[in-house]
């Protein structure tokens, strides 16, 4: 199931805020359309925000009516700036943007150009099935037969092209038949891992129990997780990881119970610019969120309501990452970016 597609000059995506009740898809014919259905959650997780970022140049490019390539350029460059401002966290987004501008820079004419580009955003997201099920067999290997496997938010196909990155993992072991169990955390405000990791685990018959973020302590005090695989956003040098908010709290108490805490993610996941996790870009969204619960007011009028959607989770609780390129512990991670 493919959560995006470049279907002629349009981008083609479901749209997740209707997840679970309905499976639909929206088409987007611009990059002002991109960029909406990010901002309204239609389209998230990181790897899937690299290959929407990407698409949306491709449409830019295949609907402009440029005649050079300085123009193209400029049209592709203002694009550009529109879909990164839209979430700053997932450096996965940035990526995407550079690779497709980088691709246009590169050619020789408009005409070149304007195929680059939407050659570009098609290699991203062929790129990002096949790195997520190396991500699958390298994970799968971690997991024994009977485990349950807490998890947080989604990181599945639906946010990724297809497979998924923490899910991709479950995937793999589930299909190398060894019986693996979900938790899967409800994830407030957004409810993406109640919404959407239970429908994707569901469909394909893989055992899922949705708790909600506060039962962890608890599930995790009573023996009943084996081990935790999350995604992430963005990933600093020293390893220190931004993922969904929550994160942290389950990293924190995997660790005082001794439960693995690993995190599945591709290399474009990781920012060897950033030195510390401290530095990495903090989204906050709309308090709306928070304040209502499916259109019902929850908070009282005039209380004041703080909504980050990411934590970073410093390098100490993380066991390992998985990777395309293999399982690797925080203090190793620099082996990952030799050639
Ligand atoms: O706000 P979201 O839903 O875009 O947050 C997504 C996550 O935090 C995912 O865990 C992360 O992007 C990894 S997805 C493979």
């Amino acid at each position: 199931m493919r959560t995006i597609e470049l279907r002629g000059n349009e981008v083609i995506l479901i749209d997740q805020t209707q997840l679970p009740q309905r499976l639909v898809r929206v088409r987007c014919r611009s990059a002002g359309e991109v960029a909406a259905a990010i901002e309204g959650m239609k389209i998230r997780g990181a790897p899937a925000l690299a290959a929407a970022a990407a698409m949306a140049l491709a449409v830019t490019a295949l609907r402009s009516r440029a005649r050079t390539k300085e123009r193209l350029l400029r049209e592709l460059e203002s694009a550009g700036r529109r879909i990164g401002r839209t979430r700053p966290t997932a450096v996965n987004l940035f990526v995407g943007l550079e690779r497709a501008l980088s691709a246009a820079r590169a050619a020789p004419d408009v005409a070149s150009a304007r195929a680059a580009v939407v050659q570009e955003a098609k290699n991203i997201a062929e790129e990002d099935v096949r790195v997520n099920r190396r991500i699958g067999e390298n994970g799968a290997a971690l997991l024994d037969v009977g485990d349950v496997v807490l998890t947080h938010c989604n990181a599945g196909s639906l946010a990724t092209v297809d497979y998924g990155t923490a899910l991709g993992v479950i995937r793999a072991a589930h299909r190398a038949g060894k019986k693996i169990k979900v938790i899967a955390t409800e994830t407030r405000p957004l409810l993406q891992g109640a919404r959407l990791t239970a429908w994707e685990l569901r469909r394909e018959k893989i055992p899922v129990t949705v708790v909600t973020d506060g039962m962890v302590g608890y599930l995790m005090a009573k023996g009943m997780v084996d081990k935790v695989v999350v995604g992430a956003d963005r990933i600093a040098a020293n390893g220190d990881a931004a993922n969904k908010i929550g994160t942290y709290s389950i990293a924190v108490l995997a660790k005082e119970h001794g439960v693995p805490f690993y995190i599945a993610a591709p290399l474009s996941t990781f920012d060897p610019n950033l030195k510390t996790g401290a530095e990495i870009p903090i989204e906050e969204r709309r308090p709306e969120e928070v304040i209502f619960f499916r259109g019902v007011r929850v908070v009282p009028k005039g209380v004041s309501v703080f909504n980050p959607a990411f934590d970073v989770t410093p390098a100490r609780y993380i066991t390992a990452f998985i990777t395309e390129k293999g399982v690797v512990k925080p203090g190793e991670l620099s082996k990952l970016f030799k050639s």
